[in-house]
């Protein structure tokens, strides 16, 4: 069972793949899509929960979903179909990374994907390179609640505390007009939701081939989180606009 499996089915009972709740996911939305009309994109997409829910709730909106995991998009796929807005999301299987567009978008979302560009700011400069003069970037990014543990650094790489990872923003020319941080609730329900849902999986699929490793990779993940990162990791998410726009 690759990593991509197991990650869609540890994320299939939470409202994203991030420690944020269905309310905030939507003020969330709110703030970032204001008109009605925009062009969004969303760099990590996963299953295109945001987009899913910004398409539902506008329907002169677009999306574009970028992601380098087939599975995932064939989920956003089947699912955009499902609830009527497959014509207006575009799904592309590639990496994040160097993605170009002909049009730049009114709204460029990455959430819990800045790995893949190697931290907040780097996710940052790829988001500023494909947004429209006034547009807005919904961001969402770890930080550290606490100095973390030498486990907890090496399982999550390297971040900075919120006022640091905040003055880093302000300093690379971004004002948060709206963020939300995750509370211990949402972070604590998405580590259950994780490592719960991946185990009912296995024991609803005993004979399957990824069961013993469904079982022990979410037995895993719960003994990292509360004895590796539970008290020193924290999520932030935010709604920027440019100094300079
Ligand atoms: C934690 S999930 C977040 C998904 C989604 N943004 C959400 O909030 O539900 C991270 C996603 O980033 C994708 N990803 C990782 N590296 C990537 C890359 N280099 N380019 C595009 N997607 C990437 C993974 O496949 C995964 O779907």
């Amino acid at each position: 069972m690759n990593r991509e499996t197991i990650s869609l089915l540890a994320h299939a009972d939470h409202p994203i793949a991030a420690p944020l709740d269905d309310t905030s996911v939507r003020l969330l939305l709110e703030r970032a899509v204001r008109g009605g009309d925009e062009r969004l994109l969303d760099l990590g997409c996963g299953t295109a929960p945001w987009l899913l829910r910004a398409l539902a709730a506008h329907p002169g909106v677009t999306g574009a979903g970028v992601d380098t995991s087939a599975e995932a998009l064939e989920l956003a796929r089947a699912a955009a179909e499902q609830a009527g807005v497959g014509s207006r999301l575009r799904l592309h299987r590639r990496d994040a990374v160097g993605f170009t567009a002909a049009e730049p978008f009114d709204v460029v979302l990455s959430v819990g994907a800045g790995h893949a560009f190697g931290g907040l700011l780097p996710t940052l400069d790829a988001a500023r390179a494909l947004l429209a003069p006034g547009g807005r970037v919904l961001a969402g990014e770890a930080f550290w609640l606490r100095e973390p543990s030498a486990a907890a650094r090496e399982l999550l790489g390297d971040c900075q505390d919120l006022a640091g990872t905040m003055a880093e923003v302000a300093a690379h020319g971004w004002i948060p007009v709206f963020g939300h941080i995750s509370t211990r609730q949402e972070l604590d329900d998405y580590e259950w939701c994780w490592t719960g849902s991946l185990a009912a999986w296995a024991l609803d699929h005993p004979g399957e081939p990824g069961s013993a490793e469904a079982l022990a990779a979410s037995a895993g993940h719960r003994t990292q989180w509360l004895e590796g990162y539970r008290d020193s990791f924290g999520f932030v998410t935010l709604v920027l606009r440019r100094t300079d726009e």
